[in-house]
């Protein structure tokens, strides 16, 4: 976290990510106070979003601070040519952190090079969506009760899923079981199946997605497949509806089992199985506001201890 910038997941360590969570659970406890009093907050968002942005809108709002920024670069100077490096340099002339999503993979980190503020990354193209992730982390903890050797099952769209590829690399220092369900065409790249060798992660890959290849599931995390990211919309509509959860799927799974999905869903989970207490996907969600307000109050300098709800 070089600068307090937090750019991929990769960089944490197994300790710093559950130092995240601790400040995550105390902001759960009381989410409504004054820390970032005087502070500005700029979000700059490239590529449309709707639970990222609010919630950390909704983060430095609660906290007291500021925002400033963008939901739609076509009414900034980018249209007129500015370099994304200007308007870093810009918006860091006005702002004491930058949350930026945008299209381009490695942007959060050029962006980094340039910024003297910290730089929290919500998402570059289909690299890497760390907060996304720790929000994830934060889920699997409080319904799991730990992160320690569980069985996970992701679903969909792994080659272009920035959640996906940001949760396997927080997910090293905890010894997982993944099984990673997708079609051929959006399986796993081959770089993330070399991560997972190099790092001891256990994985298995299948195409099949029933009942029984979700038996031994502790999280089936379902993903999108992501319209945005296809060059080529006919292997887009060839794919995009190959893996629904339906309720009637859910029969033999663990008692504990829940279903985390990053969110926007369009028909990979289906409307009923919302009403299954397997179904977690909203409070997970939720808890994006608890884990936004300690991102920004890291970014910004502020420590658990400063955080603690009882000193
Ligand atoms: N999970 C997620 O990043 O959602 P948004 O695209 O709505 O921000």
């Amino acid at each position: 976290m070089e600068n307090n910038s937090l750019v991929s997941i990769a960089n944490l360590s197994g300790e710093q990510l559950k130092y995240l969570l601790a400040m995550g659970r105390e902001f759960e406890k009381c989410p409504n106070r004054k820390i970032l009093d005087g502070k500005l907050v700029a979000t700059l968002f490239f590529e449309p979003s709707t639970r990222t942005r609010l919630s950390f809108e909704t983060a430095a709002n609660r906290l007291g601070a500021r925002v400033i920024g963008f939901t739609d670069p076509k009414v900034t100077s980018s249209t007129k040519g500015e370099t994304l490096k200007d308007t870093i340099m810009m918006v860091s002339n006005y702002a004491d952190v930058i949350v930026m999503r945008h299209y381009l993979e490695g942007a959060a980190l050029w962006a980094t090079e340039v910024s003297p503020v910290p730089i929290v990354n919500a998402g570059d193209g289909s690299n890497q969506h760390p907060t996304q992730t720790l929000l994830d982390l934060y889920t699997i903890q409080q319904t799991q009760g730990r992160l320690e050797d569980l069985n996970i099952c992701i679903v969909g769209d792994l080659k272009y899923g920035r959640t996906v590829h940001s949760l396997i690399m927080a997910m090293r220092h905890f010894n997982p079981k993944f099984q990673f369900v997708a079609p051929r065409e959006l399986s796993l790249p081959e770089e993330y199946k070399r991560y997972c060798q190099e790092q001891h992660i256990s994985f298995e890959e299948t195409e099949r997605f029933d009942s029984s290849s979700i038996a031994d599931a502790d999280i089936i995390y379902m993903t999108r497949v992501q319209r945005e990211r296809f060059t080529d919309l006919m292997e887009y509509e060839r794919v995009k509806d190959v893996y629904i959860l339906q309720r009637d799927m859910l029969g033999q799974t663990k008692d504990n089992m829940k279903i985390l999905h990053p969110l926007p869903r369009v028909n990979e989970i289906a409307q009923d199985v919302d009403d299954d207490p397997h179904a977690y996907y909203f409070q997970q969600a939720k808890n994006g506001l608890y884990m936004r307000e300690a991102v920004l109050c890291n970014a910004l300098g502020y420590t658990l201890d400063d955080v603690r709800v009882e000193k």
